[in-house]
């Protein structure tokens, strides 16, 4: 398998005023094609921040990601804007929909961005709206939906382009666990039939045991990792809840 996704000695700081803040210290991460990373850590650890550089959606200061053979400090901003439109969905920790818009526009939206002929792709828009239980929604505007099905919405927007890498920050945090179940369900997938890969950030043990690989950051930096078991299976729940409470303590 090929890595999609790379980073090299990443780094990022936060100045306010006097203070800097380490939010990321080199980082050193490899994320092969069709892998499911989940990336767990204490609150303030720096998840959302390397999901943030992952997608190029902020710049380091220290090191580089690559995505897909190109470093993306390196690309124009019109070529950096096109890498993200083609190759990246994004589910945000807020869900960044648009009010004025039913749930099935939403859904479309990066289509239209991308000026692609939403008509042509209107029976992979009503399969993602079945796939995460929206249908009747359809037509509904955000402000209309609870907070999960708003999360929901975002999920079926982010695939909905058919991404080589959805970068996802805590895409079951506001669900229910069969909602959330639903949801890991159809995002594993992703992966298994349509060989996406997937980085989803989670403080969930149980989301993350449907991931290949845990990446555990604390204070910015990766601290543990747990891939398959010896027999290449997953890991539990126990387990990788086990970790992040030594880690939390
Ligand atoms: N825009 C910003 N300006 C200043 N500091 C920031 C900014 N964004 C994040 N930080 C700081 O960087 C560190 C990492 O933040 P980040 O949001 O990546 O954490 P996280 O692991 O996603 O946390 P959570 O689990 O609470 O979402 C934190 O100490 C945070 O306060
Ligand atoms: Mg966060």
């Amino acid at each position: 398998m090929a890595v999609i996704l790379e980073t090299k000695r990443l780094g990022k700081q936060y100045r306010m005023g006097e203070v800097t803040i380490d939010a990321l210290r080199e980082v050193d991460l490899g994320v092969q094609a069709g892998e499911f990373v989940a990336i767990m850590g204490p609150s303030g650890s720096g998840k959302s921040t390397l999901l943030h550089l992952l997608g190029g959606l902020d710049q380091p200061d220290s090191g580089e990601v690559w995505l897909d053979g190109r470093h993306l400090a390196a690309l124009s901003d019109d070529d950096l804007a096109r890498v993200r439109r083609r190759q990246i969905g994004f589910v945000f920790q807020f869900y960044n929909l648009l009010p004025t818009h039913s749930v099935a526009e939403n859904v479309a939206l990066p289509l239209l961005i991308d000026e692609q002929p939403v008509e042509a792709h209107r029976a992979r828009i009503e399969d993602l709206l079945a796939q995460v239980d929206l249908t009747d929604r359809a037509n509904h505007r955000p402000g209309q939906l609870s907070g999960g099905q708003q999360q929901r919405v975002a999920i079926a927007r982010a695939l909905v382009t058919q991404p080589a890498v959805v970068l996802a920050d805590e895409p079951t945090g506001n669900l229910d666990s069969a909602a959330g179940d639903a949801i890991l369900g159809l995002l594993r997938r992703t992966c298994d039939e349509q060989g996406q890969t997937l980085v989803v950030v989670t403080h969930d043990a149980h989301a993350a045991s449907y991931a290949d690989r845990v990446i555990y950051l604390k204070d910015g930096r990766i601290v543990h990792e747990l891939g398959p078991d010896e027999n290449g299976g997953k890991r539990s729940t126990q387990t990788i809840r086990a970790v992040l409470t030594e880690l939390e303590a």
